[in-house]
């Protein structure tokens, strides 16, 4: 490649992130439904324990976490970033909650930007998550995508490495490379090959009870359902469109919008899939600890936040411990009112969604 068409497209890296960002805090980019409105647990009038006696903990990859909870990947890659990534480092060390950072693909493009993300080293979170994008470990031969995964990982000390599955995003964006094909080739190299635990994640559209059991029998370590009903990427490029006046990837945008399996459905697709029992992550709508609660009843050993946190942690960190925490509180109230002195209770609680019901 020309050096110059090279700086070219580091510099579309760094301004698409920057854009994503601003457009999320911005633009209102959810979906017009949140399926988690739809679940209902069962209340329970007599819980027989203590609000502060309930234990939030629970180990997700083989790491112990004070509370089931993952700050979904978002963001690193351009120089505002890093604060972002920090604040939200400080609220998953203060929490003991898992932490994941947005693609890594900048910082491998221009290694200048490695700082963005590995600011997150400084801090002790339990569980970190690299991540890279699937359409675009498409089109690395095994040899270099085993070198880029071990470049990500060792650039945050990641615990886990996170395929970020964005069809819907690429299809919908100007710039898009749709490109899936060998898409599960390469996830199953990496399962085998690779050193550490691979995760698979949706971002926005969810995942079917195929897809999770082509995932499982490629050997991933969990899966995170990246459901939909919260963050719309096809309404993200809608606003990116706008700005380029690109009409075709308006209209795209637009009809897109509330594509995909809303995350509770997902959680149950993906766990009749799962024989091994091997982590669900649920991110996708979740706002809030009661949400997280919901996904935790359905199945889900964790719930995942993304955008909720995005405009405290644009702030400081003391806005962004304050969020986090409101979520942990949030919980942890849900738990009282459904009985449940401990992540694993929350199995054998009551809950109605749609036509399911336990
Ligand atoms: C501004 C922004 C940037 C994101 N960038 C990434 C990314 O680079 N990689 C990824 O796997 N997910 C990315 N996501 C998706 C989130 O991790 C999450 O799956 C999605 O936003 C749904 O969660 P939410 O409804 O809580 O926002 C991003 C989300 C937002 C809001």
């Amino acid at each position: 490649m020309h050096l110059h068409s090279r700086d070219e497209k580091m510099n579309q890296t760094e301004e698409r992130k920057r854009e994503h960002v601003q457009i999320a805090l911005d633009e209102d980019v959810s979906m017009h439904h949140n399926y988690w409105d739809d679940v209902h647990l069962m209340h329970n009038a007599l819980p027989e324990l203590n609000k502060e006696d309930i234990d939030l903990s629970t180990v997700l990859f083989g790491k112990k976490l004070g509370a089931p909870l993952i700050i979904a990947g978002m963001t690193g890659g351009y120089a505002e970033g890093k604060k972002i990534n920090e604040n939200l480092a400080a609220a998953a060390e203060k929490l003991q909650v898992g932490l994941g950072v947005g693609s890594q693909r900048a910082a491998l493009e221009n290694p200048k930007l490695k700082e963005t993300y590995s600011i997150i080293k400084e801090y002790d979170v339990p569980l970190k998550i690299a991540n890279i994008g699937a359409s675009q470990i498409v089109l690395w031969e095994k040899e270099e995508l085993l070198e880029h995964a071990k470049t990500i990982v060792e650039m945050i000390d990641a615990d886990v490495i996170a395929i970020c599955l964005n069809f819907l995003q690429e299809a919908v964006q100007p710039e898009g490379e749709a490109h899936a094909k060998g898409c599960l080739d390469a996830i199953t190299m990496l399962c085998k090959e690779f050193k550490k635990p691979v995760l698979v994640k949706e971002s926005g559209a969810g995942i079917s009870f195929n897809a999770a059991q082509s995932l499982y029998h490629a050997g991933v370590a969990g899966i995170d359902v990246g459901g939909a009903g919260g963050t719309s990427f096809a309404a993200v490029e809608f606003y990116r469109a706008q700005m380029k006046n690109e009409e075709a990837n308006i209209r795209l945008g637009k009809t897109f919008w509330d594509w995909g399996i809303p995350t509770p459905t997902s959680i149950l697709e993906v766990g009749k899939a799962n024989d091994w029992k091997l982590p669900i992550i649920a991110t996708g709508g979740v706002r809030s600890g009661l949400d997280a609660a919901k996904a935790l009843v359905l199945g889900a050993n964790a719930a995942g936040l993304a955008r909720c946190l995005l405009k405290s942690a644009m702030k400081d960190s003391r806005a962004t411990l304050f969020s986090c925490d409101l979520v942990v509180r949030e919980l942890q109230t849900a738990m009282f009112l459904v009985g449940a002195e401990n992540i694993d209770a929350l199995s054998s609680v009551g809950v109605t969604y749609d036509e399911f019901k336990k």
